[in-house]
């Protein structure tokens, strides 16, 4: 279903402004159909980490209110450093070496628009120029390639991923031509949590000279410290191969709303993510980001975040989630009619039928149960998010599940999903 854009009846823009209190009061009064955040039954991306750094990042995002990025070198050299020292800190996380750099951007859709923007601009720079360049990738990655591939006038090729829903390495070589320029990885990806064969897609890369981008927005805060103790494919820099990597701060890097990082394998592929105009009265105008203005309060919660929870802070997070990963999809494994989509990474596990189990009439059941999780359509299933609090609400989900499986099974309920959508 599309949605449509915000057009409200209200059209009264009120002459005079109410008090501090009456505005206050009203928010609460709206806000009261609302579901908290963190409450333990959204199982649709809500990346909480605990009072203590909620709390740190709100205040920190608070106290650079006013402060803009975009004027950092002349006015806030404070948040140039604080930028400069998130960046340092995840490319020493994500295994790169001294050549690499990177910049902080709004989120998951922008560093993945400047990916494919600066994928592009080397395609045409360093390669015989195309009339409609090509992003390869499983069907199974982000639309923010195809928005960006619409923004920026590309193509995107998506080839099937194989039935464990990682990508097939050997069908998406087949679809190579003389336009393919980007080919692309999740680690993980959002619909099932599968880690993609990176350093297989890396092979692909190096023989046919393509830009490998990671899409690691889910991942990258989370696999580097997952791999102490599961076995997480190699996903990042340490591949040679990787030109970029996307990967979320305000996912499971746990910082406010409104972060994410773009990272280059190489400080020579910058110049084609950089936007450069002198055609107008101020002068040079110079960005790295889509955005010009650029939020310093999400520099300086990311910066404050990272600092606060340090590695230690992130592995304990990790540890837990993993565990109630685990016993997730153990507890599913002894439901009959469900099945576990391939095998998931980070807090991700994609639910699927078995036999003949109408996954609608299942989904229904857990959307009457008060369940809140996105729904999955091929094939038809639950995708689940887990934070480190849901290791609490696992016994009770598996229970949530299998009683919606017999329903389902005995015709006592049917459905349509159509409440439980990704987006908007
Ligand atoms: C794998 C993946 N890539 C990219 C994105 C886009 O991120 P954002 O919603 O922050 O723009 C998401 C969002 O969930 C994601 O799961």
């Amino acid at each position: 279903m599309v949605s449509k854009l915000a057009s409200s009846e209200n059209r009264r823009f009120a002459e005079q402004g109410l008090s501090e209190a009456d505005v206050r009061a009203r928010l609460d009064d709206q806000r009261r159909g609302d579901m908290a955040w963190n409450n333990p039954r959204n199982l649709k991306a809500a990346y909480y980490a605990g009072d203590d750094v909620f709390r740190l990042a709100r205040d920190t995002y608070a106290e650079y209110h006013g402060d803009n990025l975009l004027y950092g070198k002349a006015l806030y050299p404070s948040l140039v450093q604080m930028s400069s020292d998130v960046v340092g800190m995840s490319l020493e996380l994500l295994g790169a070496d001294a050549d690499a750099c990177g910049t902080i951007t709004s989120g998951g859709t922008e560093s993945i628009i400047l990916a494919v923007r600066a994928a592009k601009n080397w395609a045409r720079a360093e390669r015989s120029a195309t009339s409609v360049p090509e992003i390869l990738m499983s069907h199974t990655g982000h639309p923010a390639f195809n928005k960006a591939a619409e923004i920026l006038g590309l193509k995107v090729v998506r080839v099937r991923s194989n039935s464990e829903f990682r990508a097939d390495v050997e069908a998406l070589r087949q679809h190579i031509n003389e336009n393919t320029i980007m080919i692309v990885g999740s680690a993980p990806t959002y619909p099932m949590g599968c880690v993609d064969p990176i350093a297989d897609l890396a092979q692909i890369a190096n023989d046919h000279g393509l830009w490998l981008h990671v899409d690691a927005c889910v991942g990258g805060f989370f696999l580097p410290f997952a791999r102490e103790f599961d076995d997480v494919p190699a996903f990042d820099f340490t591949v040679k191969g990787v030109r970029s990597i996307s990967a979320d701060l305000h996912k499971y890097g746990y910082t406010s709303r409104g972060a994410s990082l773009l990272l280059l394998a190489d400080k020579r592929l910058e110049q084609y993510q950089r936007f450069f105009f002198d055609g107008w009265p101020v002068g040079e105008f110079v960005t790295p980001t889509i955005n010009g203005s650029r939020p310093g309060g999400a520099v300086a919660s990311a910066w404050a975040v990272m600092n606060f929870l340090g590695r230690a802070g992130y592995r304990d997070r990790v540890k837990k989630i993993t565990e109630a990963r685990r016993a997730l999809v153990s507890e599913i494994g002894l439901i009959e009619g469900l099945r576990v989509l391939g095998r998931p990474y980070a807090g991700i596990v994609g639910i699927g039928g078995a036999d003949s189990t109408d996954m609608r009439a299942v989904g229904q059941g857990m959307i009457d149960k008060g369940w809140k999780f996105a729904p999955l359509v091929d094939p038809v299933g639950i995708n689940i998010l887990l934070n480190y609090t849901h290791g609490a609400i696992v016994r009770e989900l598996a229970d949530d599940l299998k009683q919606s499986v017999v329903s389902a099974k005995s015709g006592r309920i049917s459905g349509t999903f159509e409440e439980n959508t990704y987006g908007a």
